[in-house]
């Protein structure tokens, strides 16, 4: 049995209607228009209420989309004409008066036919759907909502329909009418990810597909959205870019430990990476001294204060003394409900963590200390976390070892080293006394050429040779007897001739030194000049290594602003017009450029 709603200006025809179907439907014959609104299977008008109504009807039948809500028209053969301007905009069967009974009924039955199987279509691909197909108009209120629909977001069908579809976040309003907006301007979307919100608050991520429904007239009221629940898939490729995460964790970590020798430097990167792949608040490393047998802090990062920094634990106490005892993981999964001299010190320090792990560091089954780590909420770590940390310990420990190895060869080294440094700032302090009968300029020689060779982007690793390089520059003096160095005149030939070998001697002298040889650019040519007119070999322009260029003008400057034996000091502006006048032809034209910045910011 079906509802059948008549709604026939001509009385005489309802009454009729009424009577033809009324055995076997259920016949309304309202009053008002009001009935529209209300439920029925088919409506059955005559032209002049349809010509009233016909907006009504229309919008009633886009109301129920893809659900078929016939019309049937009853019309007189003369008004034919003006009923088929409703055909299939409105109007889905036409019958003619005088009304057949047979054909009435065939016609109805016909018509209550297709409505039951676009409907029973729709119910059976929408309710066991495992898609969540739902129905939205232009406002973003639900028309249709399936039982898939009720499964990811948790809303029954009478508490949307009819209502804004509420799985969207206020923060993502913006974004979802967006898309309506390009569905309902006859874009198809397809797989669209975004992140929904379940009945219960929680968030759900589902691809979904959108595709707007167009009416008979072409307009677009309707979208249709199925949607697929990926949270599942979403989660896994989470899982699969931490992995991932983690992995290129340790190899950056290996890339450090392979290009760095200083152990406190490649601890402090290591623990950064730990802290960042393992998503936790702090860490740090204890290191083992073998020889007191005692656990001694070496670094770390994520800490408010100090308090940790002079740690130093015998081996069995505290937790990390345990870790190493027991060559075995500590998991403190809340700290607030001990008490002990870490919870104490951490409690001073106003340190408020509350998870803590402690791992022992072995390489080549040798205990080289603990790596700790600390949150400041409860972890609630998996076995994957447990692996990759262990993972990262395996890797400190062999670094720790590396490196323990370089630096007892690395000490032994760098004794050496400063021991000659020592030699050659002796030396060039006796060879400043016996020229200029002062301290003072060789300091300051080496400062100027420094702040030089920074402003021209000379590397870090290059400036130590520099340094040596200005402490050397005029060794080569040593073969240059006093009664030539310290006259009180101007040079004869033959004097002037030895004086200009003073660098020629530094060359040979200096480059037995291995050490020394990096540093000999400035004693060999700090005397050649831009224009090539300088000695010993008369080099120009580049040819002259740019760290002599950059102390020659240093030089001269220091050298007019003194007295000499020969002469008194230049006042200042004489000398720095004299250095101006000198650009390209005693010293490179950048350079004297690069000397007055630098001098300019003092
Ligand atoms: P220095 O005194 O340390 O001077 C270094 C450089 O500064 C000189 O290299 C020169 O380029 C510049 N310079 C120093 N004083 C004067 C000056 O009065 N006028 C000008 N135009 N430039 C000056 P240079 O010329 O190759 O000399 C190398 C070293 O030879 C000097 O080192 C100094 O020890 C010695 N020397 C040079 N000229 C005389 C001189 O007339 N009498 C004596 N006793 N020694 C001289
Ligand atoms: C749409 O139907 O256009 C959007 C569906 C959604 O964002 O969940
Ligand atoms: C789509 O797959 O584009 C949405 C559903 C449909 O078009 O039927
Ligand atoms: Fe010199």
């Amino acid at each position: 049995m079906a509802t059948i709603l008549l709604l026939l200006d001509n009385r005489e025809n309802a009454r009729l209607l009424a009577d033809y179907l009324g055995n076997r439907h259920e016949v309304l014959l309202p009053k008002s228009e009001d009935a529209l609104q209300g439920h029925f299977d088919l409506c059955i008008l005559d032209g002049p209420a349809l010509e009233r109504l016909w907006e009504q009807v229309k919008a009633r039948k886009r109301k129920a989309p893809a659900q078929f809500l016939p019309v049937l028209l009853v019309t007189s053969r003369k008004d034919v004409g003006m009923a088929t301007r409703f055909l299939w905009e409105v109007v889905d069967e036409l019958i003619i008066s005088p009304i057949a009974k047979v054909e009435l009924q065939a016609r109805v039955e016909n018509l209550l036919m297709a409505r039951r199987l676009s409907l029973e279509f729709l119910r059976s691909v929408a309710w066991s759907a495992p898609l969540g197909i739902m129905v939205l108009d232009q406002e973003g209120i639900v028309q249709f909502w399936n039982p898939a629909c009720k499964r990811i977001f948790g809303w029954e069908e009478k508490e949307v329909v009819g209502r804004p579809y509420p799985a969207v976040p206020p923060e993502q309003q913006e974004e979802f009418s967006s898309l309506l907006h390009r569905v309902f301007h006859g874009e198809t979307l397809l797989q669209v990810e975004v992140t929904r919100r379940r009945k219960d608050g929680s968030p759900v991520d589902i691809s979904f597909s959108a595709a707007p429904l167009h009416d008979s007239d072409g307009v677009i009221r309707h979208a249709l959205t199925m949607a697929m629940d990926i949270s599942e898939r979403k989660k896994a490729e989470a899982r699969a870019a931490r992995e991932f995460e983690r992995l290129t964790t340790l190899h950056s970590i290996d890339l450090v430990v392979a290009s760095s020798l200083d152990l406190r430097l490649t601890l402090g990167m290591f623990l950064e990476h730990v802290i960042k792949s393992l998503n936790v608040d702090a860490a740090d490393i204890l290191l083992l001294d073998e020889k007191s047998r005692m656990l001694r802090y070496a670094a770390g990062r994520g800490f408010r204060s100090d308090a940790l920094r002079y740690t130093l634990l015998p081996i069995g106490e505290g937790y990390a003394g345990r870790a190493i005892l027991e060559r075995k993981r500590v998991y403190v999964p809340d700290l607030r409900e001990v008490e002990n001299d870490l919870t104490r010190a951490l409690a001073r320090a106003h340190e408020s963590f509350v998870a803590y792990v402690g791992v022992p560091l072995i390489a080549k089954g040798k205990i080289k200390g603990v790596l700790e780590i600390f949150h400041r909420a409860p972890l609630n770590p998996d076995e994957g976390w447990f692996f990759f940390l262990d993972s990262l310990a395996t890797q400190a420990a062999i670094a720790i070892d590396n490196l323990e190895l370089f630096s007892d060869l690395q000490r032994a080294h760098s004794e050496l080293i400063q021991a000659y440094d020592a030699t050659i700032e002796g030396w060039a302090y006796a060879l400043e006394l016996r020229d200029k009968g002062t301290l003072g300029h060789t300091q300051r020689l080496v400062d100027w050429t420094l702040k030089m060779a920074r402003a021209s982007g000379i590397k870090e690793e290059e400036l130590v040779h520099i340094r040596r390089g200005v402490l050397l520059h005029d060794i080569g003096k040593i073969a240059v007897p006093d009664s030539i160095l310290l006259k009180p005149d101007k040079l004869s030939d033959e004097e002037w001739e030895i004086m200009r070998r003073h660098p020629q001697v530094a060359y040979e002298m200096l480059s037995r030194v291995r050490y020394l040889q990096p540093a000999l650019v400035i004693p060999y040519c700090h005397h050649e000049k831009w224009d090539g007119t300088g000695y010993p070999r008369g080099l120009k322009g580049e040819q002259i290594p740019l760290p002599a260029r950059l102390f020659a003008i240093v030089d001269v400057w220091d050298a007019l602003r003194s007295d000499r034996p020969y002469r008194r000091a230049w006042p200042e502006e004489k000398v720095l017009d004299y250095l101006r006048s000198q650009a390209g032809r005693h010293f490179d034209p950048d350079v004297v450029d690069l000397f007055f910045e630098v001098l300019a910011m003092g």
